[in-house]
């Protein structure tokens, strides 16, 4: 039986559709379709498709080491749908437990997460400027890149305190096809309600490595160079967060370093095998500054687990996802030793 696609499929269902309509295809040509040259994200969509019954699939009958595809119609998976009876339905509003790393996709994940419950979303999107991910595509156009990412944000909304913040890193574009994607988003996030109550400048320190000078020394067409991120802080519904001041365990140092929004921070070295992960300081501020000891902490698109690994270290709770497996393996490796180094501590102060 079918069930919904989320957008990101459908996406790639339509192109598909488009191409191939009726016809059998292989997993060689739909890669094709995508642009997809290691056929990582291919084999993730025809996966996926499949599961949610809008593909059928057989062994190729002249290598049957290999499969061959073809997909429903849209009248029939509509048909399907309609036909099904609501209790053989996937049981997707299972709710998701706290402090577990999740792998799959953040829209349908995040269905799942109960609306006002979530004390600050804290998150680096893809950037969509292809970068190699495991099996994301870093390459939708602006405007299907947008559109995704608004659903995003809504459900980011619904699930945060009224009050619960939610803390969005971008970088500036490149040069040569410079978008604002900042603003954007800033304007989509107003669009939505969100309170837009300050910017972090995250001053990466990297000018030292610059060869992009553009007109050297000439002001025909000079440069200039994105040595910043930018991290966008949005409140729901009112400034204040409610909590117990005991759980409020910023130091006075800590608090007067953090509020001021210029932060020195040189990017992560320890890559942990993802190619944009957080520096572990920059997510500690945020969760210092912007949430309680036993709040919970949001990353929707969690990567090597910088988030759930700081918010076990400072004793909030988390919830991580993302599409790679490889990412969310790391993830767990790093809590765990986030987890080892907090009994640690504990232990340490204890006997101390
Ligand atoms: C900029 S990286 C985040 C890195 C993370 N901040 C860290 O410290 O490792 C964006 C992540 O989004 C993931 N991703 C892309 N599409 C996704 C989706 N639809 N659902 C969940 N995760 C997704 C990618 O696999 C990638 O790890």
């Amino acid at each position: 039986m079918a069930s919904a696609l989320p957008s990101w499929l459908m996406q790639r269902y339509a192109k598909f559709l488009e191409k191939f309509d009726g016809d059998w295809f292989d997993a060689s040509d739909a890669a094709k379709i995508l642009e997809d040259s290691d056929q990582n994200l291919t084999n993730v969509v025809l996966s996926e498709l499949r599961k949610k019954g809008w593909l059928v699939t057989e062994l190729n009958p002249e290598d049957n080491r290999k499969r061959l595809y073809r997909l429903k119609s849209p009248s029939a998976v509509i048909r399907e749908m309609a036909a099904s009876p609501r209790e053989e339905r996937p049981a997707v509003f299972e709710p998701l437990e706290l402090n577990q790393i999740y792998c799959g996709d953040c829209l349908d994940l995040m269905k799942r997460i109960p609306s006002d419950s979530v004390h600050l979303a804290v998150t680096s999107p893809p950037y969509n400027v292809g970068i190699a991910y495991d099996n994301h595509k870093d390459t939708l156009s602006y405007d299907e890149y947008l559109d995704w990412l608004k659903e995003v944000w809504a459900e980011t909304k619904r699930v945060l305190v009224s009050g619960g913040r939610f803390a969005l890193n971008i970088a500036p574009t490149g040069i040569n096809d410079f978008k604002p994607v900042h603003h954007d988003f800033a304007s989509q996030l107003r669009d939505l309600g969100m309170i837009f109550r300050t910017e972090i400048i995250w001053y990466k320190q990297t000018m030292l490595k610059r060869t992009a000078w553009g007109s050297w020394k000439s002001p025909a067409n000079p440069h200039i160079i994105p040595s910043w991120e930018y991290v966008l802080v949005f409140s729901k519904d009112k400034w204040r967060l409610d909590g117990d001041p005991k759980n409020a365990d910023v130091t006075k140092e800590e608090f007067m370093k953090f509020s001021d929004g210029m932060w020195y921070i040189p990017p992560e070295t320890q890559r942990n095998g993802h190619p944009a992960p957080f520096p572990e300081e920059l997510i500690y501020r945020l969760i210092k500054f912007y949430t309680y000891r036993g709040n919970t902490v949001l990353d929707m698109f969690g990567g090597s687990g910088t988030v759930a690994a700081v918010a076990t270290k400072t004793g909030r709770n988390f919830m991580h996802m993302d599409l790679s497996k490889e990412y969310c393996k790391t993830a767990d490796r790093r809590v765990n030793e986030a987890k080892g180094a907090l009994k640690q501590t504990k232990l340490l102060l204890a006997t101390a």
